[in-house]
C-alpha cells in the first residue's frame, strides 16, 4: 500500500472524532516500535521528521526505511516534516514525497509568519501535499500567567482565537498548531500542570463561526512525561531533574474532543527507549550486543504507542473506515 495522503487522514479523523497520533521518528527501532503498535491497533497514524531527524539518520534512509514500513504493514501512513524552518526545507521535503509539511515560523511577527506559510501553501498545493502553520509560541504556561481561558490579550505568547481566524484566512493553511500553555520536552510545567483548554475551545469556535469550518487544530509537546519512566532512568544511572512534567493525559483526551485532530508525541517515545535501554545494560553489564538492548528498548516504546492510540487519542480501530 502507498502512503495516504494527509488530507484523507485528516477528514477520517474529523469525522470520527479521533485524533491521529504523530510520533516523531530518527531510527529503526522506533518507527518499528510505531509501525507494529499501530499495525496490531488498526491505527492509521502520522510519521513525523524534524530537521534534526533528517540530519541525524540521512533522509535517504528515512526515506527507504519508511518505505519499508509502508511494505511490512496495512495500515494508512502519512509522512510528515515537523517544525520545519524554512522554505527550502518544506520544499525539499515536498519535492522528497511528504503529504505534509510544517513550516514554523511562529516567533516571526505575525504578518512574516503568515507570508512564510503561504509561500509554503502556495508551493505544497501545486505539489499535492498540504501544510500545518503555527501561531502562538511553544514556551509553556509559566510564561503567560494570567492570560488563562477567557482573556485573550494580543501581546502574550498563546494563540489568539481571532488571530488564528486571520491567519487561517490570509493563508490558507490546511491545519494550525495552537500554543495553549504547551510546550515542548521533558519540563513542562513549573506548577500546576494543565493546557488551557478554554482557550483551545474559542479558537475551534472561532474558526468555525468564521465559516472555516471544523477546522483541524494541531497539539504539540502533547507528552505526559510518565512518573514511571523518569523513575526508571534514574534508578538505573540517569540523572534526570526532580522537576519533570508532563501534559496528564486527560487533558490530551478533552483536547481531542474539542478538537485537536493531530497530537504530536516524540519525548515520551524517548524515555521509554531510555529507560529500557538503560534497565538492560544495568541488569547485563557484560551485556555488549546492541540487538540485546534495543530489542527491549523497540518493545516499550510499542507498549508505550499502543496505550497513547488505544486509550488516549482513540485512533485505535479506525485504520480502515
Ligand atoms: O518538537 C520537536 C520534536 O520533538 C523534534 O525534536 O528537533 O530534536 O528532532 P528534534
Ligand atoms: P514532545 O517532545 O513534548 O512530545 O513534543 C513533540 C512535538 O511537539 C513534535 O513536534
Ligand atoms: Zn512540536
Amino acid at each position: 500500500m502507498p502512503l495516504t495522503h494527509t488530507t484523507e487522514l485528516f477528514a477520517k479523523a474529523l469525522e470520527g472524532k479521533y485524533a491521529l497520533g504523530a510520533f516523531n521518528v530518527n531510527n529503526m527501532e522506533l518507527l518499528q516500535a510505531i509501525i507494529e503498535a499501530c499495525e496490531e491497533e488498526k491505527a492509521p497514524v502520522m510519521l513525523q521528521i524534524s530537521k534534526g531527524a533528517r540530519s541525524y539518520a540521512h533522509p535517504v534512509y528515512l526515506k527507504k526505511l519508511i518505505e519499508a514500513a509502508v511494505e511490512c504493514s496495512s495500515i494508512p501512513i502519512a509522512v510528515h516534516l515537523d517544525h520545519g524552518d524554512t522554505f527550502e526545507l518544506c520544499r525539499q521535503c515536498v519535492d522528497d514525497g511528504f503529504t505534509s509539511v510544517m513550516i514554523d515560523g511562529s516567533h516571526l511577527p505575525f504578518e512574516e509568519n503568515a507570508a512564510l506559510c503561504k509561500q509554503v501553501v502556495d508551493y505544497a498545493h501545486r505539489h499535492n501535499a498540504v501544510v500545518e502553520g503555527e501561531l502562538g509560541q511553544l514556551v509553556g504556561a509559566q510564561f503567560d500567567e494570567g492570560e488563562e481561558g477567557g482573556e485573550y490579550s494580543e501581546g502574550g505568547v498563546y494563540t489568539h482565537p481571532e488571530e488564528a481566524v486571520e491567519f487561517v484566512r490570509k493563508t490558507g493553511v490546511d491545519s494550525l498548531a495552537v500554543a495553549i500553555g504547551n510546550s515542548h520536552g521533558a519540563y513542562k510545567f513549573k506548577g500546576e500542570q494543565h493546557l488551557d483548554l478554554e482557550r483551545l475551545k474559542a479558537i475551534k469556535a472561532a474558526l468555525k463561526d468564521a465559516g472555516l469550518g471544523d477546522y483541524p487544530l494541531v497539539l504539540h509537546g502533547a507528552s505526559s512525561v510518565p512518573a514511571e519512566l523518569v523513575q526508571d532512568i534514574n534508578r538505573y544511572g540517569g540523572g534526570m531533574g526532580t522537576d519533570t512534567a508532563g501534559v496528564p493525559e486527560a487533558d490530551i483526551e478533552i483536547a481531542r474532543r474539542v478538537g485537536c485532530t493531530k497530537v504530536n508525541i516524540d519525548t515520551d517515545l524517548r524515555l521509554a527507549m531510555t529507560a529500557a535501554i538503560r534497565k538492560e545494560l544495568d541488569d547485563n553489564p557484560a551485556q555488549f550486543d546492541p540487538r540485546k538492548y534495543l530489542g527491549p528498548a523497540r518493545a516499550r516504546v510499542k507498549e508505550l504507542v499502543r496505550h497513547k492510540i488505544t486509550n488516549v487519542l482513540c485512533s485505535a480501530g479506525h485504520a480502515f473506515d
